[in-house]
């Protein structure tokens, strides 16, 4: 009788084949903002074999079971923070409304067909639930006019939020990627507020300015704060070239490209206006007299 059943049980096993749960896919989504109503799906070919039981887990501990063979067939389980909606929930998918921070975690979904071999197979799939800040980031340079070759610093907030918001410069809409000669980043400073749980990020930069800087005449600072896909915000500012007008005016004449010619391309700033104030000096000896 033993061995009928093992042939039996043999038999039907290579009958079925390559057949398993290997089809079982879980969807969750990776990041959503917390207070969102989510949908978390699992799909599955069963083949010819019914459904015997679909139950999900949130870290490890189960939260809603759907079998068919049962009246009613599916069943919610009282857990913390986790609130099904029964009437988006079934054999595919389970809804849960106004997710919180504290759901961020593994969510799994076991499929199991049903007899004589009761199939099963688990797929698991981690989900973040983010608080937004509720304030827009800020961002505080602390002189807008510089002289070119001056430093200046700029600092940048962004108000608490779980995770904090990863802030990122740009100067005039390029990335600054890394520490330079002209451009020092200071690390990144997270607040933890213990009571709500949320982190604020500053971001300092120091710029030591160039001519390059003003191509546009002036210079674009920007603060970029992001949270994943979900949030995004910039905030920029604008810094002016306060060198003394000086050299700009000499450069704007059309007496300067001959007094340059005339001293040979030769460290053109200053000599180039000696040469001018020789000039003019020359001029207003003629105009006097
Ligand atoms: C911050 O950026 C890193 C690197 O790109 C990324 O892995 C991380 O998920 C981001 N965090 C947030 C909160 O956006
Ligand atoms: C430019 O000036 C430097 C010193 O100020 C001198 O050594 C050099 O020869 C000059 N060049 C020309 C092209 O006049």
């Amino acid at each position: 009788m033993f061995w009928l059943r093992l042939v039996c049980s043999v038999l039907f096993f290579l009958a079925e084949g390559s057949w398993s749960l290997k089809s079982v896919r879980i969807r969750v989504p990776e990041v959503v903002k917390s207070g969102e109503t989510v949908t978390l799906s699992c799909e599955y070919d069963l083949e010819e074999v019914a459904l015997y039981t679909i139950k999900w887990y949130w870290k490890d501990v189960e939260f809603y079971r759907f079998v068919p063979k049962e009246s009613p067939p599916f069943r919610a389980f009282t857990m913390k923070y986790i609130n099904v909606d029964i009437s988006r929930s079934g054999p595919t998918q389970v809804t849960l409304r106004g997710v919180r921070r504290e759901l961020t975690g593994d969510y799994k979904c076991e499929v199991s067909a049903d007899g004589p071999l009761f199939h099963t197979d688990i797929k698991v799939a981690h989900m973040i639930v983010a608080e937004l800040p509720n304030g827009n980031p800020m961002m505080n340079i602390e002189q807008t006019k510089v002289e070119i070759g001056k430093k200046i610093k700029a600092d940048c907030y962004s108000p608490g939020s779980d995770p904090a918001a990863n802030l990122t410069w740009f100067i005039n809409d390029e990335q600054v990627s890394e520490e330079t000669d002209s451009v020092k980043l200071h690390p990144i400073e997270i607040e933890t507020d213990n009571a709500l749980g949320l982190h604020s990020a500053k971001s300092r930069i120091e710029i030591t300015t160039n001519r390059a800087h003003f191509i546009l005449g002036f210079m674009v600072v920007k603060c970029d704060a992001r949270i994943y896909s979900l949030w995004h915000r910039v905030v920029e500012d604008h810094v002016r070239d306060d060198t003394p007008q000086l050299a700009p005016v000499l450069g704007s004449t059309s007496s300067q490209s001959q007094v340059d010619e005339i001293i040979d391309g030769n460290g053109s700033g200053h000599l180039g206006f000696s040469a001018l104030c020789v000039v003019n000096f020359l001029l207003v000896m003629v105009v006097l007299r």
